[in-house]
């Protein structure tokens, strides 16, 4: 598409994920030349122009960053492959793997457990990753939605297993379970609105080939 001269000047919003991936993101733009222009980390602002004049950056819980994206609030957001695969993932373009924040989504169960008589009742935040899975399996299974700590579900009785996020797996080996399947590696993903790669291309993929280039020289 050619691009306009007014094109130029539009405004990028990119929606970030707070919390550990916010700590490996920002890095990584700095590296890509863009950085906020105050302390993300410090402010209880939830919105932050940067260096790079019409880009701003906001922050925001990994969960709603496709919502911003998919609606187009944001042009671009940086969230886990697990909650991109739990909330669908044919809502915007993800054309960057950025390398960070990498895990695995896993189902997980009591050490030792055999396999449970009858319908199997699993645990997670990721109801509907989880369903995909065990109707996968053929296993016929219960899916209880929970919002955090899914190491306790078993314990106290609520399930049978979880579909949850490991990394050191300490979580897991601490409340006397362990990792059964691998479902996915997890790692952390530009996504970009369908709209504005269309309407704001020129600036978007030189941000894009930015990113790209700093991914690949990850020290
Ligand atoms: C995540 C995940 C596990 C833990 C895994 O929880 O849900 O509980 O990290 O990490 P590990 O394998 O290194 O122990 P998080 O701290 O994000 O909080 P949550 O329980 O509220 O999801």
């Amino acid at each position: 598409m050619e691009k306009l001269p007014d094109m130029a000047e539009q405004s990028i919003v990119i929606a970030l994920t707070k919390g550990r991936i916010l700590k490996e993101t920002l890095p990584l733009f700095e590296r890509a030349g863009i950085r906020p222009l105050e302390d993300i980390e410090q402010s209880r602002k939830l919105i932050f122009d940067t260096n790079v004049p019409n880009v701003r950056m906001m922050v925001i819980r990994g969960a709603d960053v496709p919502t911003y994206v998919e609606f187009g609030s944001a042009d671009l957001g940086v969230v886990g492959k697990d909650l991109l695969m739990e909330y669908g993932e044919a809502a915007f373009y993800e054309p960057l793997d950025l390398g960070i924040a990498r895990c695995r989504l896993m189902t997980a169960g009591p050490v030792g457990a055999g396999p449970s008589p009858g319908r199997l009742r699993v645990a997670s935040k990721f109801v509907n990753i989880a369903r995909r899975h065990f109707a996968g399996e053929g296993v016929q299974a219960e899916i209880v939605k929970l919002n955090g700590g899914l190491e306790l579900a078993p314990i106290m009785g609520l399930a049978d297993h979880i579909v949850d996020i490991v990394d050191t797996g300490n979580t897991l080996r601490a409340n006397g379970l362990e990792p059964l399947d691998l479902i996915a590696e997890i790692s952390s993903r530009i996504i970009v609105n369908k709209a504005s790669m269309k309407m704001k291309h020129g600036q978007i993929a030189e941000l894009l080939q930015a990113l790209k280039t700093a991914v690949e020289t990850e020290s």
